[in-house]
């Protein structure tokens, strides 16, 4: 049984490694460059960094692709250099978990090389299959691009690839695999490390014989692979290696809803992570993917929000987030960057304050939004090229395809963070490697949010501040209010006596809000506003493009 509990008190800070700060001017972000942010954080209140791989990688998808797992990239510095990373954020009262991308590796890594030759003991670290005649293994896609089977001449077989081709999955059916795995969690582990983020965890253990699928355009395969027949079995087996160190496991999980994530998170003898990343939050303004677009539908943000804080509640542990390095920028996408300002604040009330351990994405405390870059090959990402063929056979004409991947793009999460209003936004003194968003010259910036006593990087740092001295934040229970509205979403948090109520609107239109029966809302406390007059009329107001509030009840 788990004795660790702080993981559900803790704030997380998410940094992409490559956009967050480069230290030594080649354009890179690297450690040095975080070593020098972590003071910065401090003051913001972070009590969790996860790191997006850092380790050696070809970078065919910047990290998630891994040829060493054990060795911080030269990109970014050294084992030496992560440890004293390590060292001072314990020192400022931070924890620090890594990514563990452990689905698949590079096809760099040294167990796919010599995997290549069938006689090799890692040829069985990787699903390789004849094919069938002319035809491939089976009808499977990849995420990324094309087919999920890439043939290699040296052996004259195919390996499965569920992402690019360059991100073999492992064979996680071979026990010697499993032992990798945990290997690789104790090096990090003992190290000092507080935990991870597993990368598509859920995808791990693919159904015997891989069957042909339905054949759906780029997911098809995934009923084969989803929470697949083993999954459990081997977290379980992992999870028992975690169990004997102090630390948590947050899991990615596409496609995960409520009832299933019970079966991975529900507390007690047989929990196997601590909490997981769903995505149905995110399909607010798409069909399942991004790039499938949508009109933004809060009763679908609301549904998402609403069923997994009701569900989990006082049996497994949610995690809450709106921005990751995979999806556009959210002021982009759910609020609006004409305000900027009062949307962001708006989205980080509504999700920050309910019941789970929030994630903030670097970023997104600063209210970063899209860029626009004159070509889809500008967002350097492999997940793109994919999505245009997709589009195009959905009947899109180049351009239309064009203008939507330019917005959906995971580019858009990954340009440099912009610290001040110096050359390049202070990210580097040499070239960045992705344009930096000139908008960081009108203010959208950490030094301008940080003196500015309204800003989202002060509303943050005042629902942190919030969050730690207010028990009710953590653990108060769940109750949604105003289900039917389409322009605000309401909830309230209650725990031991006390109690909170939280409002935000989604739209600039103005819309009526009353409060719900049970709530005086001139006897509670006006906290975390974004306009200055805070008048009631009849126990409600008219909202201000998007107005937010929350309300206190001691
Ligand atoms: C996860 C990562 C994403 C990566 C993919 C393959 O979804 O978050 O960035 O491309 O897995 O590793
Ligand atoms: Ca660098």
């Amino acid at each position: 049984m788990k004795k660790t509990q702080w993981y559900k008190e803790v704030t997380c800070y998410q940094i992409w490694p490559r956009s967050f700060c480069d230290g030594n001017g080649d354009g890179i972000g690297d450690l040095e460059g975080v070593l020098s942010k972590l003071d910065y954080l401090q003051e913001l209140g972070i009590t969790c960094i996860w790191f997006s791989p850092l380790y050696c990688s070809p970078n065919a998808d910047f990290g998630y692709d891994i040829s060493d797992y054990r060795n911080i990239s030269p990109d970014y510095g050294d084992n030496e250099l992560f440890k004293k990373v390590l060292d001072e954020a314990h020192k400022r009262g931070m924890k620090v978990i890594m990514d563990l991308v452990v689905n698949h590796s590079s096809d760099e890594h040294e167990w796919f090389r010599q995997g290549i030759d069938k006689n090799s003991k890692y040829h069985d670290y990787y699903i390789w299959r004849d094919g069938r005649g002319k035809k491939l293994p089976n009808n499977w896609s990849s995420l990324f691009e094309g087919k999920a089977w890439e043939y290699n001449k040296e052996n004259g077989q195919y390996y499965l690839h569920l992402f690019s081709k360059k991100q073999p999955d492992l064979n996680m059916d071979n026990p010697e695999v499993r032992q990798e795995v945990k290997d690789i969690m104790r090096f990090w582990l003992d190290m000092g490390v507080d935990g991870f983020r597993e990368d598509v965890i859920t995808f791990v253990s693919k159904r015997e014989g891989l069957p042909n699928a339905l054949p759906i355009p780029q997911a098809c395969g995934m009923e084969h692979y989803m929470d697949g027949p083993h999954i459990h079995e081997y977290l379980k087996e992992f999870r028992e290696v975690l169990n004997e160190y102090d630390c948590f496991v947050v899991g990615e999980a596409p496609m995960m809803t409520p009832n299933k994530a019970l079966k991975y998170i529900e507390e007690g003898d047989g929990m196997e992570l601590d909490m997981m990343f769903h995505f149905q939050h995110m399909e607010a303004d798409c069909l399942f993917t991004d790039f499938l677009a949508t009109p933004f539908s809060l009763k679908k943000l609301k549904g998402a929000f609403s069923r997994w804080q009701e569900k989990l509640y006082g049996k497994g542990w949610n995690a809450l987030y709106m921005e990751n390095h995979d999806h556009p920028r959210i002021i982009s996408r759910y609020g609006s960057e004409k305000y900027r300002t009062e949307s962001g604040k708006s989205i980080a009330n509504s999700y920050f304050l309910q019941c789970g351990t929030p994630f903030i994405y670097q970023g997104q405390e600063i209210g970063m939004v899209n860029i626009d870059l004159p070509k889809l090959d500008d967002y350097q990402d492999v997940f793109v090229t994919n999505n245009f063929k997709t589009l195009k056979l959905l009947g899109f004409s180049d351009a239309k395809a064009t203008a939507r991947l330019k917005s959906a793009n995971r580019g858009n999460a990954r340009t440099p963070v912009q610290w001040d209003s110096s050359a390049n936004a202070g990210f580097t003194t040499g070239k960045p490697w992705m344009p930096v968003n000139p908008n960081y010259k009108d203010g959208i910036n950490a030094q301008a949010e940080m003196a500015n006593p309204k800003s989202i990087f002060n509303h943050y740092k005042a629902l942190i501040k919030f969050r730690k001295e207010n028990p009710m934040a953590i653990y108060g229970d769940y109750t949604e209010h105003c289900k039917n509205s389409k322009d605000l979403y309401v909830y309230s948090r209650s725990y031991e006596g006390k109690r909170m109520l939280v409002i935000c609107s989604y739209t600039e239109k103005a819309a009526k809000f009353i409060a719900p029966e049970g709530f005086d809302l001139s006897k509670g406390k006006a906290m975390f506003c974004n306009y200055d007059r805070n008048e009631i009329t009849n126990n409600g107001f008219t909202t201000r493009p998007y107005e937010t509030r929350v309300y206190v009840f001691d």
